[in-house]
């Protein structure tokens, strides 16, 4: 078991850690009620187990007509209003008054929406996330970022809400899609890039692991640890996306594009795989990574499985018109948040974020369509 503590809250990463729920749930959010919220996929493979334990594991006689559960069907696209409307309606009916805690349990989906009824219900209860994809372990459940989409974009409305406490179980990880599995890689790499190129070598010490035996669980902790411990440093010097917080967007500016440009047939991994290596190729480019960055990273990413140009067919200014449609944008230039060389990020001076001009990211976007 490893604990990470810079936030304020803890992060326990412990291989067959979901039978220690009632642990952490009854140290940091002890409550009258608990609200299990998942999704059907997650449902099935843990929500038993996560449920007794919280009854059986507790130490002051929580009983099963005080856990309450909810479960939606899976996908991003249940991360709406209407979701979080009806999440809290059904929470009013079961009669949750405000010593109500939410145990998120599930992938990054999940842990916004749940972390967003969590902001909201009674002007906020403390939430407890149970990530279960590797996206959601080192990147969605960390930080304290909660939302849910609206037609006009991903995210559009939520709250800064840190959880209570994370138990990031890796042996939830076995069931997960073996795509789905890489796709997370792409942030494990991301943090790599941003702070300590070391995480790269964890990521592929662990891929015969990963994609043959799926001996995962404890196997995965230190890489995990790693990790997460850089994204929590990142939070914690930045909780509210002021300056640093803004290196955690590497690969996102482009990535984002990318993704859109696939109508979302791209996880969102994949996506950030191209964009890290676009972004990378941009920075060199522009004289401030170190020539050979870009292609350190495309290495990376395909050890990992992961893609690193864009699909064939996918136009330059048609990602370039999607990255304009997103948010990170100063007075009308998109900004990136580009690496000087592996394990460290360019751009103090400018609050991590460098404004390019859209010509120079039409060349890098041209060069990737055209697979050169
Ligand atoms: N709050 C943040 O800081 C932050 C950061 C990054 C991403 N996000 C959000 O995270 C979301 C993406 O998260 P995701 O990639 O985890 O997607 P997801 O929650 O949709 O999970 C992916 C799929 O895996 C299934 N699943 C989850 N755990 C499983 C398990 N252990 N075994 C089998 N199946 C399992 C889910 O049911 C789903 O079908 C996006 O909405 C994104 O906006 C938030
Ligand atoms: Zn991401």
């Amino acid at each position: 078991m490893r604990t990470i503590d810079t936030l304020g809250y803890p992060i326990v990463v412990s291989s067959g850690g979901l039978a220690e729920v009632a642990r952490i749930v009854e140290e940091r959010a002890p409550s009258h009620r608990y609200v299990i919220i998942t999704d059907d996929n997650v449902a099935s493979h843990y929500l038993d187990h996560v449920s007794a334990s919280l009854i059986e594991g507790s130490g002051r006689g929580v009983t099963s007509d005080r856990v309450h559960t909810v479960v939606i069907p899976a996908g991003e696209e249940h991360k709406t209003r209407e979701r979080w409307s009806a999440i809290t309606d059904t929470l009013l009916a079961y009669g949750c008054g405000r010593d109500t805690a939410i145990i998120a349990l599930g992938g990054g989906v999940i842990g916004d929406l749940a972390g967003f009824v969590a902001a909201t219900y009674m002007r906020g209860i403390p939430v407890v996330q149970i990530p279960t994809t590797l996206l959601a372990m080192v990147d969605a459940s960390v930080g304290g970022k909660t939302a849910v989409d609206t037609p006009a974009g991903k995210n559009t409305v939520g709250a800064f809400h840190p959880p209570a406490a994370v138990m990031i179980d890796p042996a939830t990880l076995a069931s997960l899609p073996a795509r789905e599995l890489r796709s997370g890689l792409a942030e494990v790499i991301k943090h790599g890039v941003i702070a300590d190129r070391s995480v790269i070598d964890e990521v592929e010490a662990i891929m015969p692991a990963l994609l043959a035996a799926r001996a995962l669980g404890a196997a995965l902790e230190p890489m995990i640890e790693r990790s997460v411990r850089i994204k929590a440093d990142v939070v914690a010097a930045d909780e509210r996306e002021l300056g640093l917080r803004k290196v955690l967007n590497f690969g996102h500016t482009i990535g984002h594009g990318v993704e859109a440009a696939s109508d979302y047939v791209l996880l969102h991994g994949e996506a950030i795989a191209i964009g890290m290596v676009a972004e990378a190729r941009l920075a060199e480019n522009l004289g401030i990574a170190t020539v050979g960055t870009a292609a350190a990273i495309e290495d990376a990413v395909t050890r990992a499985g992961l893609p690193s140009r864009a699909p064939d067919g996918m136009a330059a200014d048609r990602v370039l018109a999607l990255m304009r449609s997103d948010k990170k944008q100063r007075r009308g230039v998109l900004e990136y948040s580009l690496p000087k060389r592996m394990g460290e990020m360019a751009g103090e001076s400018s609050g991590w974020a460098i404004a390019v001009d859209d010509s120079i990211a039409l060349e890098v976007l041209r060069a990737l369509a055209n697979r050169e």
